[in-house]
C-alpha cells in the first residue's frame, strides 16, 4: 500500500493533484502539440493526418463536428475558427444526438470527431453512422491507438500525454490547438485568408505556449476568488465570440468538480432568460478581455451590475476599465480573439479547482464521473 501511495505520489510530480499537475503541463503540451506543424518564418502548417484528403478539404460542402462534453466546446471553438478561415459551413453536434436524428448527411461532406479518449461510446456510433452514408472522417484523439483513431480515415493527434484527472484540462487545450491548425490548414489549401494574415496567426500561435505560462501567474487570484464563491448555490458564465465556449467550458468545470451548479451563456442571450436570476448572491464569471466584442460584454457586465450580481470579469491585462466595473478580476496577456479560448480557459481551470478544494471534493475522481463513457 505503501509503494502504492509513493507511486502515485513521484506520478503527481509533487503536486496535490493530478488535475493541478495537468493545467500546470499545459504551455508544454501545446508546444508539443504544435511541433513539427508550424513553420512560423514560413507562415504554414502541415498536417500529415490531412495530407491524403486536400482535394476532398478544398472542395468540402460542410464540416460535421461530433463530440461529447468538453470535447464538443472545443468543436465550438472549432466552428468559430474554421468558418472565419476557412470558409466551410460547420456544425458542431452532440454525439449522443447526432447518432439518433437521421441526420442529413452525404459523401460531400467531412466529420470530424473529436475525443480524448478515443473511445466514447455516443462518439464511436455517430462516426459508424456518418461513414455508413459516405463522410469523410477525420479524428481529433489524445489516446494513440484507441477505438476512434482506428475508426477514423485520417486526422491528428493532441499530443497532450496521459490524462489522470477525469475533468479534462490539457487535453482540451490541446484539441482547440488541433482545430485551430486544421482551420489554418484548410485555409491555406483553399485560399481563402490571405498569406499574410496567416503568418501572424500562425506566428502568433507559436508564442501560445509562453502566454499560457503567464496565465498560470493567476492562481493566487484564482484562489481569493474561489474563497468568495465556494458557498454560492448556483453561478453564471458569460462569453461572446470565441469566449462562449470558454465559458460553456468553466462552467462544465466548476459543476464536475465542486458541484455547484453553473450555467455557460452566450452573453447576449442572458437578457432572453438567465438575468432573473441575477441577485447579490449570484457570481457571474464574465469572459471580458478585449475581443471585437469588447464594448458589448462590458454593457452586459453594467447589467448584471445594475441588478446586484457579482461580477468575476476575465480581462485582458492592464484593463482598468472593467477593473472599476467588476468586483474581481482576472488578468490575462493580451492575444489574437482566435486564441482567446487557449488562454482563457486557464484561469477558470484553477478557479474551479480550489474551490472544490475549499468544498473538500475529490478533485481527481469526482463522485458519478467516469474518465472515458464507454457506454451510452
Ligand atoms: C470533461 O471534463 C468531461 N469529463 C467529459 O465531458 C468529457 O469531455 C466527455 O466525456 C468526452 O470524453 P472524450 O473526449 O474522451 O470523448
Amino acid at each position: 500500500h505503501r509503494l502504492e501511495l509513493k507511486l502515485e505520489m513521484l506520478e503527481k510530480a509533487g503536486y496535490d493533484h493530478f488535475m493541478l499537475k495537468e493545467i500546470y503541463e499545459q504551455p508544454r503540451s501545446i508546444r508539443d502539440c504544435l511541433r513539427g506543424r508550424i513553420s512560423p518564418s514560413e507562415g504554414t502548417v502541415q498536417l500529415g493526418g490531412l495530407k491524403d484528403y486536400d482535394e476532398k478539404l478544398k472542395n468540402a460542402n460542410r464540416i460535421i463536428i461530433i463530440a461529447c462534453g468538453t470535447s464538443w466546446h472545443a468543436g465550438l471553438v472549432g466552428e468559430y475558427l474554421i468558418e472565419n478561415y476557412a470558409r466551410i459551413p460547420v456544425e458542431v453536434e452532440y454525439a449522443s444526438e447526432f447518432r439518433y436524428r437521421n441526420p442529413v448527411v452525404s459523401e460531400k461532406d467531412i466529420v470530424i470527431a473529436i475525443s480524448q479518449s478515443g473511445e466514447t461510446a455516443d462518439t464511436m456510433a455517430a462516426i459508424e453512422l456518418a461513414k455508413s452514408k459516405g463522410a469523410l472522417i477525420l479524428g481529433i484523439c489524445n489516446v494513440v491507438g484507441s477505438s476512434i483513431t482506428r475508426l477514423t480515415d485520417g486526422g491528428a493527434y493532441t499530443h497532450a500525454g496521459p490524462e489522470i484527472g477525469v475533468a479534462s484540462t490539457k487535453a482540451f487545450t490541446a484539441q482547440v490547438t488541433v482545430i485551430s491548425l486544421m482551420a489554418f490548414y484548410m485555409a491555406q489549401l483553399r485560399e481563402t485568408t490571405s498569406p499574410t494574415v496567416l503568418k501572424e496567426l500562425i506566428t502568433e500561435l507559436d508564442s501560445i505556449p509562453t502566454l499560457v505560462e503567464k496565465c498560470l501567474a493567476t492562481e493566487e487570484a484564482t484562489k481569493y476568488i474561489a474563497e468568495e464563491i465556494k458557498d454560492a448555490v448556483s453561478c453564471l458564465f458569460l462569453g461572446r465570440g470565441t469566449g462562449f465556449p470558454v465559458a460553456l467550458e468553466g462552467a462544465l468545470k466548476l459543476k464536475e468538480i465542486s458541484y455547484i451548479h453553473a450555467e455557460g451563456y452566450p452573453a447576449a442571450e442572458m437578457k432572453h432568460g438567465p438575468i432573473a436570476l441575477i441577485d447579490d448572491e449570484l457570481p457571474v464569471v464574465v469572459v471580458a478581455t478585449k475581443t471585437s466584442s469588447y464594448k458589448k460584454v462590458l454593457s452586459n457586465i453594467q447589467e448584471v451590475k445594475a441588478r446586484k450580481g457579482k461580477v468575476i470579469a476575465i480581462i485582458t491585462e492592464g484593463d482598468e476599465k472593467i477593473k472599476k466595473e467588476a468586483d474581481f478580476v482576472i488578468e490575462i496577456p493580451d492575444a489574437h480573439e482566435s486564441y482567446l479560448p487557449l488562454l482563457a480557459t486557464v484561469p477558470l481551470q484553477l478557479l474551479s479547482y480550489h474551490v472544490a478544494l475549499l468544498r473538500d471534493c475529490n478533485v481527481d475522481q469526482p463522485r458519478n464521473l467516469a474518465k472515458s463513457v464507454t457506454v451510452e
